[in-house]
């Protein structure tokens, strides 16, 4: 199989990351999780005393913003200005939670972030994964329009806001839906080539079994 990149799209808990994480364990990809890019940036800004609207004092610390990645196994993790990255806690945090579709939508950090993500595919290549899985809101439409196959999950939002509940935490996924959706740049939608999977009653083993099976399947389009 030649190096693969795969584009995960999705609403919040419609189960991208258990699908990227699982699929890069099984077929030794690289893991790239865009959302805890976002919640990083938020957080970072937060603990910077800085507030999710366009203004001087964000554009100059988002210029001089540093980013790094650190691989943990599959995981590409984010480091921002030399610092380890955020423990998972501190990201997933409720006032993360309240606050990331804000800084999401605001395209000076869209951009400021965009080429970062595109790197990650040579960062794949040559530390030898066999391939890229990354997610996120606009992975097929705008980060890597280019991926070999795209999978645009969905999940109905009872289901969806049931999962979030089990694993604990204040999270509304609708509110944040509804802000990832409606905002002007880069906005939560299938791309056009996107396979869509409802996995509402499908289990996670089921989901990645038929995402390998496309992957397998061979390259989408000629490369
Ligand atoms: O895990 P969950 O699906 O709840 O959210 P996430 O993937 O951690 O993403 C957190 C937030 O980051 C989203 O609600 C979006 O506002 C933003 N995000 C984005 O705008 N674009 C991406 N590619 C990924 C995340
Ligand atoms: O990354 P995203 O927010 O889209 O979702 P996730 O964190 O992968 O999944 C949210 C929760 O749904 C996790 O607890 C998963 O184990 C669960 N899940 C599930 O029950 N069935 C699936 N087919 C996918 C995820």
């Amino acid at each position: 199989m030649a190096f693969t990149v795969v584009a995960i799209d999705g609403g919040a808990a419609s189960g991208k990351s258990s699908t990227a994480r699982l699929l890069a364990e099984r077929l030794s990809f690289l893991h790239v999780d865009t959302g805890t890019h976002y919640r990083s940036m938020a957080r970072a800004c937060l603990d910077a005393g800085l507030h999710p609207v366009d203004s001087f004092e964000l554009r100059a610390f988002l210029a001089a913003m540093r980013l790094d990645t650190v691989i943990d196994g599959y995981q590409s993790r984010l480091a921002i200005n030399g610092s380890p990255p955020f423990a998972d806690q501190r990201i997933r945090s409720e006032d993360v939670n309240r606050n990331v579709s804000q800084f999401a939508a605001l395209p000076a950090v869209r951009e400021s972030i965009k080429r970062y993500q595109q790197s990650q595919v040579h960062r794949a290549a040559s530390d030898g994964f066999r391939g890229l899985v990354m997610e996120g809101r606009d992975i097929g439409t705008v980060i890597l329009p280019e991926a070999d196959l795209k999978i645009f999950l969905t999940a109905d939002a009872a289901t969806r806001q049931s999962r979030r509940h089990l694993e604990g935490g204040v999270d509304r996924v609708e509110d944040r839906d509804k802000i990832d959706s409606s905002r002007a740049t880069a906005p939560l939608r299938p791309a056009h080539d996107a396979v869509c999977i409802d996995n509402s009653t499908l289990s996670l083993e089921e989901v990645v079994e038929r995402v390998t099976g496309l992957i397998l399947e061979g390259p989408c389009r000629p490369r």
